[in-house]
């Protein structure tokens, strides 16, 4: 038996196998009708990711360094600009002076300081929420809270659009997964009533849509969740710090963030640091800090990270003009767009988005405008519902620099000869 089991491993072995690396070494994707591979893209010229950027120090807001030159940035998430606010910034310096770089353990054993249970406090209140739990990024939290949440006799019901991580964290849960048409109230009702009466529910949505930037309507999410007996959880990765009368989000700018069970954020947009939270009932919290495995086998923040965040918080809570001032931005930048002739999509947030269905054309785009000095991202299906350049604002922006990227696309798409003032086709 033993020799036998031997002896086909052996003659196993000289059989000729496909390798694993195969695909590392073809990987690619269909690009303007043809297979494009990263070096493929680089060799054109046209590859726009990885992009290397270099200190921000001694520039001025909204610069930042590509080689040797400054490029306007048009494509950070750092919306209320205070990834180089100095009290953010020492705020993260006295924490690595006071606590040392790291944590080294989870939360569960050696890694909680006085410093995470007191950001937890201060987001919980924040929100409205009994309690709050930090994890080591945002993708981790929507991961870990969904797949640690729900279980086989529950439903996870989706907007069709939901960011990757929410995606992978119901993938990874036990629970019946059903997609409703993105922001379609009549659809959610329809997957609603259609859940069977021992069906424990979770209805999932951002509140600002990561890469339309298109807003949820929450209000009658919490009102169809009540009719129909469901918990609620709402992303606010790109809302919170951003709208509302205190900037704790959509929710609150709706009135209903009291009836949102479950709020996300993450740290690494307004907040100007890396991770993310959830605020929430005390019961789902100690819940989750006890069983979900990417809380509980996953070190803590660093303490670097959590006093910025702490920082940042202060200053959201301290000054609401920036983000009244951001959002005098991207409106001037979405009706100036307009005026030039590009068709834009109405909307209210900071990320504006200028469609170009064609991939190849994207890419041009975006590499012209990175030559003429401003930085915008590339986005292609099925990262968002059409291909498009992702323009981000954030309070650094001036009038200035809105009139200088319109007039830079303008010249870039005639350059091109990229005609983009029709409503793209869905
Ligand atoms: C809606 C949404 N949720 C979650 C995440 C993940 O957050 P992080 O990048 O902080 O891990 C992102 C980030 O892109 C996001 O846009």
């Amino acid at each position: 038996m033993s020799s036998d089991a031997g002896s086909g491993a052996s003659s196993q072995a000289t059989l000729a196998r496909p390798d694993l690396f195969e695909k590392c070494r073809n990987y690619g994707r269909m690009v303007g009708g043809y297979f494009m591979r990263p070096q493929d893209a680089k060799a054109l010229g046209l590859y726009t990711y990885f992009e290397v950027f270099g200190p921000r120090e001694g520039l001025p807001p909204g610069e930042i360094r590509w080689g040797d030159r400054t490029v306007l940035m048009f494509g950070s998430n750092d919306y209320l600009d205070l990834i180089n606010h100095p009290r953010v910034k020492e705020a993260a310096i006295e924490a690595v002076r006071r606590y040392g770089s790291g944590c080294s353990g989870s939360r569960l054993l050696n890694g909680t300081l006085d410093l995470h249970v007191r950001l937890e406090a201060e987001l919980a209140a924040f929100v409205g929420k009994q309690a709050a739990m930090t994890f080591g990024t945002g993708f981790q939290t929507n991961y870990a809270t969904l797949s640690g949440l729900t279980e086989k006799g529950d439903v996870l019901v989706c907007d069709h659009n939901l960011h990757a991580s929410l995606v992978e964290g119901a993938l990874r849960s036990g629970a019946r997964k059903v997609r409703f048409r993105h922001n379609d109230m009549d659809h959610l009702e329809r997957c609603l009533r259609a859940c069977a009466p021992d069906e424990r529910i979770l209805i999932v949505s951002e509140s600002v849509f990561s890469m339309e930037g298109d807003v949820a309507d929450l209000r009658n999410t919490v009102r169809l969740a009540k009719q129909y007996h469901a918990r609620v959880f709402v992303d606010e990765a790109h809302g919170i710090g951003v709208f509302g009368p205190t900037g704790a989000g959509v929710a609150e700018q709706q009135g209903v963030l009291a009836d949102v069970d479950i709020v996300m954020g993450t740290f690494s947009k307004s907040f100007a640091s890396v991770g993310g939270f959830i605020a929430a009932d005390q019961d789902v919290i100690e819940y989750l800090r006890h069983t979900t495995r990417g809380f509980v086998f996953s070190a803590a923040l660093p303490p670097a990270s959590v006093a910025a965040v702490l920082a940042a918080l202060q200053i959201i809570r301290e000054e609401p003009e920036r983000r009244h001032r951001l959002l005098r931005t991207a409106q001037r930048l979405r009706s100036e767009l307009r005026a030039r002739g590009f068709w834009v999509y109405d909307g209210e947030t900071p990320i504006v988005p200028v469609v170009i269905p064609n991939e190849l054309d994207l890419f041009r785009v975006v590499r012209g405008l990175l030559e003429e000095g401003i930085y915008v991202n590339p986005v292609l299906k099925p990262a968002a519902s059409q291909n498009l350049v992702r323009i981000s604002c954030t309070a650094a922006h001036t009038d200035e620099h809105v009139e200088r990227l319109v007039e830079t696309l303008g010249r870039v798409t005639q350059r091109l000869n990229i005609d983009l003032s029709a409503r793209p086709s869905a």
